[in-house]
C-alpha cells in the first residue's frame, strides 16, 4: 500500500519536471585519523601515553627511542645512553621504561642538561621555514613558562617514578660546553642529541660521536626543525668523511644512524 502510494507520487511529482529522491542518512561527524600509525602495538601506545607530559617527541620519536634501546640491548651493543637536552626527562624515561621492561638494569643514563633551559641562539640558528628563536621565546612567555625549561628537582622525581635503579642515573647539570667531554662516559651505545641549537650540537658530536661505540646509534632530533643542528651534523660528517645514512625517523625529519 505505501509502495503504491510513494510510486504514485514520483510519477506525478516527475510529470511536472522533478524527481523525488531519497535523503541520505544523517553520517556520523567525520573521524579524525587513528592517534597512533596503524602498527602501533598495545605496548607502544601505553609507552607513549606514559611519557607524553614529560616530552615533546610525538608518537613515533618515543617509539623509535624504544626501537633504539631494544636495538643495542638485543644486540649487546656496550655502553652508557645518552642524552643532551632533556627538557621534562620524557625520552630518558621511555629508555628507561624500555629497558626494565628487556630486564637490562646494568646501563647507565646520563641527561645533560642546563635544567634551566636554552642558551643563546647564533645566527645559524632559524627553522628551516624561517623562524627565529626568539619568536618561541616570545610564544612561551605568554604562556607563563621559561622557555624550555624543565627543573632539575622535577626531572629527577619524574626519572625516579619509573623505578629504574638511581644510582644509574647521572643527571649533569649545566651547558654541555662546559660539562662535556669531563662528565661523559667512555662508552655510549645510543646517543640522543637534542639541544637544537648549531654550537651546542656541534660541540656534542665532537666529543660524544668519538665514544660511540661501532654499531651505537646516533639520533639527531632538531636535524629537520633548527638549520644549525642541521648544519652542525653535516659540517660534522663532511670533516670526518663519516659514511653515516642519517635516516628521518619522525614527520619532524629528526634523523637516526648507527655507526659504522
Ligand atoms: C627541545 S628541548 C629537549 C626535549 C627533550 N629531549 C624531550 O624529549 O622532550 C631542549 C633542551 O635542551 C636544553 N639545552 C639547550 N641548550 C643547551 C646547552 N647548551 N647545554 C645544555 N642544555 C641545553 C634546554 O634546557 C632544553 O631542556
Amino acid at each position: 500500500m505505501l509502495g503504491t502510494l510513494k510510486r504514485a507520487a514520483k510519477r506525478a511529482v516527475r510529470a511536472i519536471g522533478f524527481d523525488v529522491i531519497k535523503f541520505p542518512p544523517v553520517q556520523p561527524p567525520a573521524r579524525t585519523g587513528p592517534a597512533f600509525p596503524g602498527d602501533f602495538t598495545e605496548d607502544d601506545k601505553a609507552l607513549y601515553s606514559s611519557v607524553a607530559p614529560f616530552t615533546m617527541s610525538g608518537p613515533i620519536g618515543v617509539q623509535m627511542t624504544s626501537i633504539a634501546v631494544d636495538y643495542v640491548v638485543k644486540n649487546r651493543v656496550p655502553g652508557a645512553i645518552v642524552e643532551c637536552g632533556v627538557w621534562r626527562g620524557g625520552s630518558m624515561m621511555a629508555a628507561a621504561r624500555t629497558l626494565l621492561k628487556l630486564g637490562d638494569t646494568t646501563r647507565d643514563i646520563f641527561l645533560f642538561d642546563t635544567y634551566e633551559g636554552m642558551t643563546p641562539p647564533s645566527d645559524v640558528d632559524v627553522t628551516h621555514w624561517g623562524t627565529r628563536p626568539a619568536e618561541y621565546e616570545e610564544e612561551d612567555r605568554r604562556i607563563g613558562r621559561q622557555w624550555l625549561t624543565g627543573s632539575l628537582d622535577d626531572v629527577k622525581e619524574a626519572l625516579h617514578s619509573v623505578g629504574y635503579d638511581k644510582r644509574k642515573l647521572h643527571f649533569v647539570k649545566g651547558r654541555v660546553e662546559d660539562t662535556i667531554p669531563a662528565e661523559a662516559p667512555e662508552a655510549i651505545c645510543f646517543c640522543r642529541l637534542d639541544t637544537c641549537f648549531y654550537e651546542s650540537t656541534r660541540h656534542e658530536l665532537m666529543h660524544l660521536f668519538p665514544r660511540l661505540v661501532s654499531g651505537g646509534v646516533l639520533h639527531i632530533d632538531d636535524y629537520g626543525i633548527w638549520k644549525g643542528s642541521r648544519l652542525a651534523t653535516d659540517e660534522y660528517v663532511a670533516q670526518n668523511h663519516l659514511k653515516l645514512l642519517l635516516i628521518r625517523i619522525d614527520r619532524h625529519g629528526a634523523r637516526m644512524a648507527v655507526k659504522p
